[in-house]
């Protein structure tokens, strides 16, 4: 029988919805991403990584990540690092703001990050992982878990032996994206791993990669075991993926949806980032939410090409006026910005731009 996506499971005493789980990615993973990504029945959603360096140096950029609202709960804040003790601290700040979970990142295939010791580079220093994911997991009282990749050379099957290691260090879960941190996103993720590391571990694993449909999405949770899959790049731009494969019956978007939708993200972007910072950024989201056929591509260059984001928005409704009413309507129902943990010392609020 095909699994239900629909149930809910557990990681440690987080109970997670269903099991759809919203990959961590850098410069994607804001929290109007996240809280989107909530809305379309992810449940669990994740921040990008953040370095624990940064935070430990009260860095201002790196606080920025360490802010969360009501809506996003569960919530994972991953972070990086390859020191222990910085790693720990890290985690308390990021208990302390409120996230539901401290994931670290043991994957990451970036130069800049693994010559530091972090990253994919300690899928290769079993000892240095085990040592953190000790320090990270005696530090706080939320589960801790480790996303990782296959390891480093092609074919690689480190995360084999890493994975019971993790565990036993303190992992209270484990996501696999495998590929090997040399193959980037080039050829496939092989899940016949990830089954491997379901039968070897007693905590729940989370597979990610290549998950873009409903129909894939069934396929890995039934021939890997994995209590739960991770969708990435499929819900860039796309939420409407997370709710196709958590639903069998679910249409495709309206282009006066599409346009609300990118309207809410637009708005809820540079609320988080400041109009300065969210013009940049909000770009290449563009293209991910007019693809698909459902805009004509010199729309979205035209969009590009516009300096302010309050243009951008003008020119959706001009487009899709119908998408008035539905962003007023999503706007309604985002929660009220009081409720909004904020870490003593943070820079500003969330809701005061930057
Ligand atoms: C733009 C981008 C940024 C990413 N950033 C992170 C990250 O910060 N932390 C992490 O663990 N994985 C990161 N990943 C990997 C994804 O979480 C995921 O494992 C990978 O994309 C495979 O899943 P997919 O095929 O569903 O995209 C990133 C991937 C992409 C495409």
């Amino acid at each position: 029988m095909a699994p239900d996506l629909r149930e809910s499971w557990l990681i440690g005493p987080v109970e997670v919805p269903t099991r759809v789980v919203l990959a961590p990615m850098a410069g994607v993973s804001v929290q109007a991403f996240r809280r989107q990504g909530r809305r379309y029945g992810a449940g669990l959603v994740c921040s990008e990584m953040v370095s624990c360096a940064g935070i430990e140096h009260r860095n201002e950029r790196t606080l920025y990540y360490l802010r969360v609202v009501a809506d996003e709960h569960p919530l994972a804040i991953q972070i990086f690092g390859s020191d222990p003790a910085a790693m720990a601290e890290a985690a308390r700040m990021v208990e302390a703001a409120g996230a539901d979970i401290v994931d670290m990142n043991f994957g990451c295939p970036v130069k800049k990050v693994t010559k530091t010791g972090a990253g994919a580079h300690l899928l290769e220093d079993a000892e240095l992982a085990c040592r953190i994911t000790d320090a990270v997991a005696s530090s706080v009282s939320v589960p801790v878990t480790v996303k990782m990749r296959r390891g480093v050379e092609n074919g690689s099957r480190a995360c084999l032996e890493l994975g019971p290691r993790l565990v036993e260090a303190g992992a209270a879960a484990l996501t696999l994206h495998p590929r090997s941190s040399k193959q980037m996103y080039t050829g496939y993720a092989d899940h016949t791993l990830t089954a491997e590391l379901v039968e070897l571990v007693d905590v729940p694993v989370i597979a990610s990669g290549d998950v873009t449909s409903r129909a894939k999405a069934q396929a890995v949770l039934e021939a890997t075991g994995a209590e739960a899959v991770m969708v990435g790049r499929g819900a860039q731009g796309n939420p409407w993926a997370l709710r196709e494969i958590l639903d069998s019956d679910s249409a495709e978007p309206s282009r006066e949806e599409v346009a609300a939708e990118l309207i809410v993200f637009i708005r809820e972007t540079v609320r988080e980032l400041g109009e300065r910072r969210a013009s940049g950024f909000l770009k290449k989201f563009y293209g991910w939410y007019l693809g698909h056929g459902r805009f004509p591509k010199p729309f979205k260059n035209e969009l590009v090409q516009l300096s302010s984001t309050e243009e951008v928005v003008t020119r959706l409704l001009a487009a899709a006026p119908a998408a008035a009413e539905l962003v007023e309507r999503l706007e309604a129902e985002l929660p009220d910005p009081d409720d909004e943990i904020l870490l003593e010392g943070m820079p500003i609020s969330i809701y005061g731009g930057g």
